[in-house]
C-alpha cells in the first residue's frame, strides 16, 4: 500500500510540474484544426443568447467547468478552497481531484470538504479512479455531498509512474458496479489521453450515459509522470492519445451518450469549439491551476468571468442563441485533425 505521505509529496509535485508545464505550453494545439466560416450577417443579439446546458440531467447556468486536480495534502487543501471560491463566484460547476488519498486516509477528509464548504449550493463532482468499491465511491460523494460522481480512466498515466497500477483488466466491471449501484450520475472521464469511439461505446454499454473526453493537448501526464521518475525514459510517450477535437468527432456519434470535453481547452473561443463539435460543456484543468498558483484567486475569478463574458459574446457573433445550436454552424477541419477523421472514417 502507498504511504499517505507518499501520496501528499505527489499530489505536491502533480500541481508544481503542472504548472510549470502550462507556463512553457506550446500556443499549438488540436483545436486549432477547427475553423469557423464567417458568415457576417449571421450575428444575433446578446439579448438572444443563453448560455445555460443540461449536463448529466442537471441545469448549469454556463457551459464551462473547472475539472479534477487536487487534494491530499496540506497545500492542496488550499488550492482547492480557493478553486471552490472561483467556481462560486462565477456559478461554475467544479470537480474535487481524486479521492483516493481520503479513502485510504480520512486525515486528509478536510482537504476536500473544503470545497462543499465554500460552495454550499454548487455543482460538485467527486472524483475516484476505476479500482474504487461501490462502498468506497460512496464515501467520496457523502464526504462533499457531491452532485455527482467522475471516474478517471488513467492508464498510460499509471504507465509511466514509476509506482503506478500495471493491471487494469479489471477497470471495466468496476465502473458497471459503481454506476448501477450509485444514488447520483456518473461520469467516466480521461486524464487527458482521450476517450475513442470504441471506448465510449463500451462505456455505454456499462451503463454510463457521460463521458468527458479529456483528450491530449493541454496537460500531460506522461510528461509530468516523467519528471517525477529517474531512471527510464518514457518522454518518447509524449504524442501518446488523441486530441480533444480528434475525440469529439470520433464519439459523437455514439448514441445515448453526453459528451464533456476537455483537455487543451485553453481559450472561450476553444470553449465555442468543443460546444460545436457536439460537447454538452467544456472543462479546463491547467490553464485555471496556472492562474491561481501564479496570480491568485482574485485573477482567476477575473479570468473565468472574462470567458463566461466571451462565450456569450462568440455565441453572439455566431449566431447561435443556445450551446446546442452551436452544432450547426459551418466549420471546417484541417491539419491532422482532417487526416484522423480521413483515417476513422469520419464525414
Ligand atoms: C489533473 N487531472 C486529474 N483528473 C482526474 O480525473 N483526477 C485527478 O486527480 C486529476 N489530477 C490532476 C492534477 C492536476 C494538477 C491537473 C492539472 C490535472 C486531469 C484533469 O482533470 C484533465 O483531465 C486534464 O488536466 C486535461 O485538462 P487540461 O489541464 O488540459 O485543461
Amino acid at each position: 500500500m502507498t504511504h499517505p505521505l507518499t501520496i501528499a509529496a505527489r499530489k505536491d509535485d502533480h500541481v508544481r510540474l503542472a504548472v510549470e508545464q502550462r507556463r512553457e505550453l506550446q500556443a499549438r494545439s488540436g483545436f486549432d484544426d477547427v475553423t469557423f466560416i464567417h458568415h457576417a450577417l449571421d450575428g444575433i443579439d446578446r439579448s438572444q443568447v443563453d448560455t445555460a446546458v443540461t449536463v448529466a440531467d442537471a441545469h448549469w447556468a454556463t457551459p464551462l467547468y473547472i475539472n479534477a486536480m487536487t487534494g491530499g495534502s496540506v497545500e492542496t487543501g488550499r488550492i482547492n478552497r480557493e478553486l471552490a471560491i472561483a467556481a462560486r463566484a462565477t456559478g461554475l460547476a467544479i470537480a474535487t481531484g481524486s479521492m483516493s488519498a481520503y479513502l485510504r486516509d480520512p486525515g486528509v477528509a478536510q482537504t476536500y470538504q473544503v470545497m462543499r464548504l465554500e460552495y454550499p449550493d454548487g455543482f460538485i463532482l467527486a472524483n475516484v479512479n476505476a479500482t474504487t468499491s461501490v462502498d468506497d465511491a460512496r464515501r467520496a460523494v457523502e464526504l462533499v455531498a457531491a452532485n455527482a460522481l467522475q471516474i478517471h480512466l488513467n492508464a498510460a498515466q499509471e504507465t509511466v509512474m514509476p509506482e503506478g497500477d500495471r493491471s487494469f483488466a479489471h477497470w471495466r466491471k468496476g465502473i458497471e458496479r459503481i454506476v448501477s449501484e450509485l444514488e447520483v450520475p456518473v461520469i467516466v472521464k480521461e486524464v487527458g489521453f482521450g476517450l475513442s469511439r470504441q471506448t465510449v461505446e463500451s462505456l455505454r454499454s456499462s451503463g454510463v450515459t457521460v463521458a468527458d473526453v479529456s483528450g491530449r493537448g493541454g496537460t500531460n501526464f506522461a510528461l509530468i509522470e516523467n519528471g517525477r521518475r529517474s531512471g527510464a525514459d518514457y518522454r518518447y510517450l509524449a504524442d501518446w492519445g488523441q486530441s480533444t477535437p480528434a475525440c469529439l468527432l470520433d464519439c459523437r456519434q455514439v448514441a445515448g451518450i453526453e459528451l464533456l470535453a476537455s483537455g487543451g481547452v485553453r481559450t472561450p473561443l476553444d470553449v465555442i469549439r468543443a460546444l460545436a463539435l457536439g460537447a454538452r460543456a467544456a472543462g479546463a484543468s491547467g490553464p485555471f491551476l496556472r492562474t491561481l498558483v501564479d496570480e491568485g484567486l482574485a485573477a482567476l475569478t477575473t479570468e473565468i468571468e472574462t470567458w463566461l463574458d466571451q462565450l456569450a459574446a462568440l455565441m453572439t457573433l455566431l449566431g447561435a442563441r443556445t450551446p446546442a445550436d452551436l452544432t450547426r454552424c459551418d466549420l471546417l477541419i484541417s491539419g491532422e485533425l482532417r487526416s484522423f477523421c480521413a483515417a476513422r472514417g469520419i464525414d
